[in-house]
């Protein structure tokens, strides 16, 4: 299992581009079960989760081509197994995503049922529930959703009683085949379901409202092959703008989307960051100077995203201040603070809040990544420290960041992969 190296202190300076988004790749790369037809997806980002997925379709007899410009073709006519398997369940949830597009189509499909994670208990209830309202049989037995559906998924209104990204995503695609109208009400309004939306429409789906929370999908009696390219990582920008924040840099991000990131931008300008956007590039100069310490509250979409609250912790612990964070939309989601304390942080937990009081610098230690934001805010803590940090468990990190080490070694950072 390999460990990142990292000696901290230095600022980071330099230009790097942004990966194709996961959230958007793993879904769309379901989708493609919906159609006969062969699907190409350019702008896949290189990441153990869409070799997951690979090898998710490739185990229901799906075979994936990458072609000369990686980009990956699937066309799904082959498949000859319904059910994704525990093994590969258990090292990604997002498996859950071919639920939907697996019962629509078929008209049956069995897919280990998701336990709990780091981040907390993680139930998907709601997909099931949605996908019985919309006529399917589902029993939970022997540790595997089992679903089947006599005919066609038949169109429903349903409201989801929280916003969940998965369960949208997988109710859109079931409902996209299905005889009738759905909507989805309290839909996720997150870019990543847009996304998917844009490349089911692009397929023939009849699809209106992705962006808003309330999505109505019109079924269509069969969907066809296309090819779309994933749109930039939200997520993997702002991890970077966040460390080149902690570190009192200059970074721009090239390659990416401004416009999905307006409630991280405002936090990073309210750190002191300055800011310049263009259409696909964002520019972030802290002049040399020590960050503010923010406070902020994760919700869904257009809210403060969850998947960046670990990074921004990162970046109050060694800022001018106090700040407080506040999760709400996972229940177990600091295990990294107890990690940055051991590297000289000050922070408290305090129900679904904690309070950072920001140190002048964070001393080196051996840490632990527990999941995959956390990974991340832990590789930032350890950027803004004064000497070596080693962070153990960094498959958790190849999950979901693109050649991580070389695009901050870019940067300037001091960063190596050794092998533990
Ligand atoms: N929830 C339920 N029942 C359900 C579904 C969700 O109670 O049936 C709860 C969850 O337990 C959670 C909340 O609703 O408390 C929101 O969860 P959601 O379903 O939106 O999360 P998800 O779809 O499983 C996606 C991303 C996550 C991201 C969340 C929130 C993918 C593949 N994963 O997860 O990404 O944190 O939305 O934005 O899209 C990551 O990339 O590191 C990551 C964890």
């Amino acid at each position: 299992m390999d460990r990142l190296i990292i000696n901290g202190g230095i600022s980071l300076e330099g230009e790097i581009r942004i990966a194709g988004a996961k959230n958007s790749a793993l879904p769309i790369m379901a989708a493609t079960l919906l159609t006969h037809e062969t699907v190409q997806i350019c702008n896949l980002p290189h990441l153990y989760d869409i070799t997951t997925m690979l090898e998710l379709l490739g185990c229901m007899g799906v075979q994936p081509i990458v072609d000369e410009k990686l980009n990956v073709e699937i066309n799904s006519s082959s498949i000859d197994h319904f059910s994704a398997p525990y093994e590969l369940v258990k090292t990604m949830r997002a498996s859950i995503l071919v639920l939907g597009p697996l019962l629509t189509r078929y008209g049956k499909a069995e897919v280990a049922l998701p336990g709990g994670c780091a981040i907390g208990s993680r139930p998907v209830n709601l997909h099931i529930s949605a996908l019985e309202a919309m006529g399917a049989d589902i029993v939970v037995e022997d540790g595997y959703i089992k679903a089947s559906v006599d005919g066609k998924l038949k169109g429903a209104n349903i409201f989801m009683d929280l916003v969940t990204v998965t369960g949208t995503e997988n109710v859109m695609m079931a409902a996209s085949l299905a005889r009738g109208q759905t909507v989805i009400e309290n839909a996720a309004r997150e870019p990543e379901v847009v996304d998917l939306a844009n490349c089911l429409v692009k397929m023939g789906a009849d699809i209106k409202g992705q962006g808003t929370d309330t999505i109505v999908i019109n079924g269509v009696e069969a969907l066809a092959g296309c090819s779309y390219s994933v749109m930039p990582d939200r997520i993997e920008t702002g991890t970077y703008l966040i460390a080149a924040a902690a570190t009192r840099g200059y970074i721009k991000v090239k390659d990416t989307r401004p416009d999905i990131l307006e409630s991280v931008l405002s936090k990073l300008e309210q750190a002191g960051a300055q800011i310049n956007v263009g259409a696909n590039w964002i520019e972030l100069d802290m002049q040399g100077k020590r960050p503010r310490a923010v406070s902020l509250r994760t919700a869904p979409y257009p809210a403060f995203p969850t998947d960046m609250q670990a990074q921004f912790t990162a970046l109050n612990s060694v800022a001018d201040g106090t700040g407080s964070i506040t999760e709400t939309v996972f229940e177990n989601r600091f295990m990294h603070v107890h990690e940055m304390n051991r590297m000289g942080a000050s922070i408290r937990v305090e129900g679904n809040t904690v309070i950072v009081d920001g140190v002048d610098t964070l001393k080196g230690a051996p840490v632990m990544a527990t999941d995959l934001r956390a990974s991340a805010s832990l590789i930032i803590a350890g950027l803004v420290s004064d000497s070596e940090t080693s962070v153990d468990r960094i498959y958790h990190i190849d999950r979901g960041y693109e050649c991580i080490e070389e695009k901050l070694q870019l940067l300037g950072a001091r960063i190596r992969r050794v092998p533990s």
